[in-house]
């Protein structure tokens, strides 16, 4: 298999892409799907943003940076656009801003202000945590829940959203967005979808599908670093229509003349509610930047290779596969189910191959194809062969949960 891997390595177009990323010696890194790796350009971006533009450009940076280049009152829209390209959407249909949480409970308010007299917001049993919580959060929502093969059945014309995860964060199993996105609107809903675990590595065509509304994750396959601004979009043909809950006053039609009566600024800048964290979103454009320079084709077809590869090296092991078998049908992760995942994980992590648990029995394994090689791949599945084989996961130390898995 190491010589396998060596000669995918030799042929991958996008390989020395790696160099780009500052990655520690010694770990093969399977968690690109929780957090991303730090782009080196990343490091260079916020030093000069310290510097330069907070140091010595000071309250001026927001109009103008020191040496020219884009100010930070547009970084929003700036950042949104180069993600727009990623997810099939225009430029003027993507803002980068605050957490997916919080863009999901704008988002939310936004389908129900499209869709006045409905009040049901439909989604799937096993969700990612925050989507169904912030259904719950809606006082006016009620929330309607269907197992994903009796989704389409469950759509009906009290339905005002359709709120779904296009990658299952636990299983990597994958929606058909363009299939399910056509049933909502057949009964006349809206349709929000969350790419959290989609944008970077997974085909997406927001505007092929004719979504409505999505939210999706800053600091997993973008690599904007830990806690990045999310980003949210609101198709074209909604601009002129849409509310949403959090009416604060970066999304003011015009904040700086301080009125006392919100008006909402034109399309997605509407979504911004206070001022963006600007070295937090100067970390999340250079990782963004650095993933429309590999480009998503080639990220896609890397993603499908390395997890295909991944699988066929742990075929002979005792492992039970909640993955689809088909990478066309999955994002870009694997998990395994074993009643000792967390074990499993920890001692895979003292070996140096970071992954990780999904409670209560998922072993996680994230391949981000824009650093990752084919050697780490072989050598984490010959890992995960000898910590199966020698038992060393049933070492005490492995057993004790820590507060983030
Ligand atoms: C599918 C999905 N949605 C939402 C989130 C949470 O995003 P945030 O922490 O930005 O609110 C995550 C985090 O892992 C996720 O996997």
């Amino acid at each position: 298999m190491m010589q396998r891997a060596r000669d995918l390595d030799a042929a991958d177009p996008i390989a020395h892409f790696r160099d780009r990323f500052d990655l520690p010696e010694g770990v093969i890194y399977l968690d690109g799907n929780s957090l991303g790796a730090l782009p080196k350009a990343s490091r260079e971006r916020l030093h000069k943003v310290i510097d330069a533009e907070w140091g010595e450009g000071l309250i001026r940076s927001w109009n103008e940076l020191p040496g020219g280049g884009g100010d930070w009152i547009a970084m929003p829209q700036r950042v949104g656009a180069k993600i727009a390209p990623l997810v099939g959407a225009q430029a003027h249909e993507v803002i980068a801003c605050d957490s997916v949480s919080v863009n999901l409970a704008k988002l939310i308010g936004a389908a129900l202000s499209l869709n006045p007299g409905r009040k049901v917001v439909l989604s799937e049993p096993g969700n990612f945590p925050t989507d169904l919580y912030m259904i719950q959060g809606q006082p006016q929502v009620e929330q309607r829940l269907a197992e994903r093969d009796k989704m389409i059945e469950a759509l009906d014309e009290s339905v005002a959203l359709l709120l779904l995860t296009h990658v299952h964060y636990k299983t990597g199993e994958m929606f058909d967005m363009e299939r399910l996105t056509k049933a909502a609107h057949d009964v006349g809903a809206i349709v929000l979808w969350d790419l959290s675990h989609s944008g970077g590595p997974v085909p997406v065509d927001l505007n092929g599908a004719n979504a409505d509304l999505a939210v999706g994750c800053g600091y997993k396959y973008l690599n904007g670093g830990p806690g990045a601004p999310a980003y949210a979009f609101v198709a074209e043909r909604h601009h002129g229509d849409f509310t949403q809950p959090l009416t604060g006053w970066f999304g003011h039609a015009q904040p700086f003349t301080f009125s006392d009566e919100y008006e909402p600024a034109e399309g997605v800048k509407r979504l911004l509610a206070g001022t963006p964290p600007v070295l937090a979103m100067a970390a999340l454009e250079s990782g963004v930047e650095l993933i429309a320079e590999i480009g998503m084709e080639a990220l896609v077809a890397k993603s499908r290779a390395l997890s295909e590869f991944f699988r066929e090296c742990v075929a002979d092991l005792d492992l039970d596969l909640v993955s689809p078998r088909d990478p066309a049908q999955r994002g870009s992760q694997l998990s395994f189910r074993h009643e000792n995942a967390y074990a499993l994980s920890q001692a895979l992590i003292a070996r140096g191959v970071i992954g990780d648990f999904r409670d209560p029995d998922i072993l996680r394994l994230g391949f981000a194809p824009a650093y990752l090689r084919f050697v780490d791949i072989a050598e984490a599945a010959r890992h995960l062969a000898q910590v199966l084989e020698s038992g060393e996961w049933q070492r005490d130390e492995f057993a004790t949960r820590a507060a983030v898995t």
